[in-house]
């Protein structure tokens, strides 16, 4: 990598459980990064899980929580930083990642989402829903433009091992001589 590497963070978004956690972990491993995850640092600085957030004070409040922490974060360089799945649908939360980062979009097919998700409780917004596949169908067709125009490269992380994920966005990192 080039020097210029370290100036820049790289930014993990994407729908829930597309494996934006997993992959930065193993992805700031490889290059020797610090990882950090918004939804966990969120949890760091209110004592409280991301679900208990959502109930006890509402999306409202978790959402400004997390306009917060991106904005730190992103006053950082040299950093994998996952996202939670609703942090690019605020365009001012896109700016700030942007400015320093690169944005790496993960997919996975909606079958495979449910997949996924459906025997956790982490996800609020997955939660109370009679038909999961349907809400998963519709949460991600609604939020499908947000991550594409957003994203300066995707991976679909449904097909292949997460080993080759990883590969794939350091061979993409390479070619753009971050
Ligand atoms: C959310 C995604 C979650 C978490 C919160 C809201 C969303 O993160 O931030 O439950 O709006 O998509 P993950 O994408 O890590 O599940």
């Amino acid at each position: 990598m080039s020097a210029g590497f370290m100036d820049k963070n790289i930014v993990l978004i994407g729908f829930m459980a597309t494996g934006k956690t997993t992959v930065g972990r193993r992805l700031a491993s490889r290059l020797g990064l610090q990882f950090v995850d918004t939804d966990m640092e969120i949890e760091k600085v209110t004592g409280k899980t991301v679900a208990e957030m959502f109930y006890k004070y509402g999306m409202i409040r978790f959402r400004s929580e997390e306009s917060l922490v991106i904005k730190k974060l992103s006053a950082r360089a040299g950093l994998v930083i996952a996202t939670g799945g609703g942090a690019v649908l605020d365009p001012e939360n896109v700016k700030a990642l942007k400015q320093n980062g690169v944005l790496i979009r993960l997919t996975a097919s909606p079958e495979i989402i449910f997949q996924r998700v459906k025997n956790k409780r982490t996800r609020p917004l997955l939660n109370n829903t009679e038909d999961l596949q349907e809400l998963i169908n519709r949460m991600m067709a609604e939020r499908e433009e947000a991550y594409r125009s957003v994203a300066d490269f995707t991976v679909d992380t449904g097909a292949g091992t997460r080993y080759q994920v990883v590969e794939n966005i350091i061979s993409y990192l390479r070619e753009r001589m971050f």
